[in-house]
């Protein structure tokens, strides 16, 4: 695995000039952050050696090197889920690249199902803890010494730096920042509405299908992470209904601008790049 790692970064290294101090994850429908940033390289997925590929709809298959606010970022465009079928370590293996091309910190993002009741579609809410309903870990089997240690601390699995940031940041332009929890289910299906109530029972404000396994990867590689959900539908008792992907694209679409300035506006602001 290490020399998978390390062959990937090596191509990477070759083919950019860019030195990112920021890995972004871009989720579902959220893909006009590129817009913001002065695009230096595009590296489709399908070029980069030990690289999985992209297959949902509405998922892009990029790294994307250049500068968002002026710091040298790359970006992936499209993730790799678990629900489509790659091993919890395939999904993590892009992160884990990025790390040996040197970043400093992880800005995630997601698509997510809200079930905090005062949670509206479109929202913001940055993620300040999370519950793990995926069945295994991307760290289980042999440690990869090289990355991190075999129990990873998870007592502040999201950087307070970076959320701090972020509250002054949002009030700054103007957006509504929810804070909470994410519960992280492997999917593909939606919540039954059982499920949904339970979920809320035991503490998550908003549920997607993704994220986890990164926020696991970046602990053990010791990476500071800023992941945020975008509230794309509202699952509360009394307000059950019909969830499609359509529907979670188009809402996810409409607040990917709020969400790119938050997370310039954090980069521009975070100690981590140095
Ligand atoms: N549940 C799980 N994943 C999701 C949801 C949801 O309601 N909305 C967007 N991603």
């Amino acid at each position: 695995m290490w020399k998978k790692l390390t062959e990937s970064a090596d191509y990477l290294l070759s083919r950019t000039n860019i030195r990112p101090l920021t890995g972004i994850v871009l989720g579902t429908g959220l893909g006009n952050l590129i817009n913001d940033v002065s695009i230096t390289n595009t590296i489709p997925y399908s070029e980069i050696p030990n690289f999985p590929v992209t297959t949902v709809e509405g998922h892009h298959g990029n790294l994307i090197f250049g500068h968002l606010g002026g710091k040298p970022v790359v970006a992936m465009q499209g993730r790799f889920h678990y629900y489509e079928g790659f091993s919890m370590v395939e999904t993590v293996f892009p992160l884990r690249v990025l790390k040996l091309l040197g970043i400093r910190q992880a800005f995630l993002s997601n698509a997510a199902g809200g079930i905090n009741p005062d949670y509206q579609v479109g929202e913001i809410m940055v993620i300040r803890d999370h519950i793990n309903f995926f069945p295994e870990s991307p760290l289980r089997g042999k440690n990869i010494d090289e990355l991190g240690t075999r129990f990873p601390d998870m007592s502040e699995p999201y950087d307070r730096n970076l959320i701090r940031i972020a509250h002054s940041v949002a009030a700054k332009i103007g957006i509504t920042l929810r804070e909470g929890v994410y519960l992280g289910n492997p999917g593909p299906s939606f919540e039954t509405p059982a499920e949904y109530t339970h979920y809320r029972m035991i503490g998550a404000d908003a549920i997607g299908m993704s994220t986890i396994p990164e926020v696991l990867a970046a602990r053990h590689m010791n990476l500071p992470v800023f992941a945020v959900s975008v509230v794309t539908n509202v699952a509360i008792p009394g307000n059950f209904s019909e969830n499609t992907h359509e529907e979670v694209q188009i809402a996810a679409n409409r607040a990917a601008s709020d969400m790119a300035k938050l997370f310039k506006g954090v980069i521009m602001e975070s100690p981590y790049q140095i």
